[in-house]
């Protein structure tokens, strides 16, 4: 073969496999975008239950004019999964003070088959043992996991495994962190708690491949966040009464200064055009004279929706309690997805 003839077979091979790459891109992009994805751990103040009131307030310009999605209180995320399944964005950036928690969705992300290897395991010695011995191993994994968390253990893999597995057989799936900042969560009582949900922790590794993931205060987000930006936020609820309140997600308590300083910031978001949703508690359930969060939104639209929360321990408080979503969106989306 002469040179020239030597010099087509090359440009037509690159030409063959870049069409090659190209369709492989395109049908790896039409699997991500099919793929449905839901939080990988229960979480106090999940959103899941209420994802159909919330999604009222997605823009509608969703995954076009909007191709950016920030969720600076991540917790376990139903929103962010509702929004990865069912939206192509662009950029996403989310965050949490809860470390161990951050570095879950990290290991997830880069390194879920090493994750799966050792949840498998845990799931089937712990489906071995009777009551008592499963007891023995929750409490010595629960040492080991403060170990991880004083660093004492700094294999993240492991750390991670531990942390999913404490959160499936734990009570109720509570973080709760004591004064040290170590777990001290009791043993739940579930028969057969599934552990490893392996399809659902690839498909999620999949989906946050491109997510900036970032163990941060919530106002560290402001420089990713522009007018393209939807931006949810979740901040750990006032509580409606002291004695039953759950903000100890992790050992820095948020008080009512911290949801002044959140206003402000939700403002400062607004005002770079992003648009914004925000959830909490509603004091009205209580005391229809309590005006703490409809002085704080003044300037935006406070909708006030039913939820099936409990206000305190008594069955009989139990019913529809309503929670507020704040936000600056005008066109409220009232169709289903
Ligand atoms: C109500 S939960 C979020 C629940 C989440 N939307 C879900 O569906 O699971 C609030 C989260 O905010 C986190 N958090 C508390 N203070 C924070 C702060 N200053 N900045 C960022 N995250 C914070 C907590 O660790 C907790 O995970």
């Amino acid at each position: 073969m002469d040179n020239l003839a030597v010099e087509k077979v090359k440009t037509r091979s690159v030409h063959v496999s870049t069409v090659m790459q190209n369709n492989e891109v395109t049908e790896l992009q039409t699997v991500e975008h099919n793929i449905s994805v839901t939080p990988f751990v229960k979480w106090a103040g999940g959103k899941t239950a209420l994802l159909g009131d919330i999604r009222k307030f997605y823009p509608s310009e969703l995954g076009k004019n909007i191709n950016k999605y920030c969720e600076p209180f991540v917790g376990g995320g139903a929103v962010l999964f509702d929004v990865l399944s069912n939206y192509c964005i662009e950029e996403i950036y989310i965050s949490d003070v809860n470390r161990e928690l951050i570095n879950v969705y990290k290991t997830i992300r880069d390194n879920v088959e090493a994750l799966i290897s050792i949840l498998d395991s845990i799931q089937s010695e712990y489906a071995l043992f009777n009551v008592e011995k499963q007891k023995e191993y929750y409490y010595d994994k629960r040492d080991e996991f403060n170990l991880y968390i004083t660093n004492k253990i700094t294999d993240r893999v492991y750390g991670s495994a531990l942390f999913i597995f404490l959160n499936r057989t734990c009570f109720n799936g509570l973080y709760r962190v004591n004064n040290e900042g170590l777990f001290n969560v009791p043993m739940g009582a579930y028969v057969n708690p599934k552990i490893c949900d392996k399809e659902n922790l690839r498909n999620v590794s999949i989906k946050l491949r491109n997510v900036k993931i970032e163990c941060a205060a919530y106002d560290k987000s402001i420089d990713f966040i522009d007018a393209n930006t939807l931006v949810y936020f979740d901040p750990p609820y006032r509580p409606l009464l002291e004695t039953v309140s759950f903000t100890s997600y992790s050992k820095h308590k948020f008080t009512d200064r911290e949801q002044l300083k959140l206003a402000e910031y939700f403002k400062k978001v607004s005002q770079k055009g992003a648009v914004c949703i925000l959830s909490n508690s509603d004091p009205k359930n209580l005391n229809e004279d309590d005006n703490f969060f409809d002085d704080l939104y003044k300037d935006f639209t406070i909708n006030r929706i039913k939820s099936k929360r409990r206000i305190n321990s008594n069955a009989d408080r139990r019913g529809d309690v309503s929670e507020l979503l704040i936000t600056n969106v005008l066109d409220i989306n009232e169709g289903e997805l």
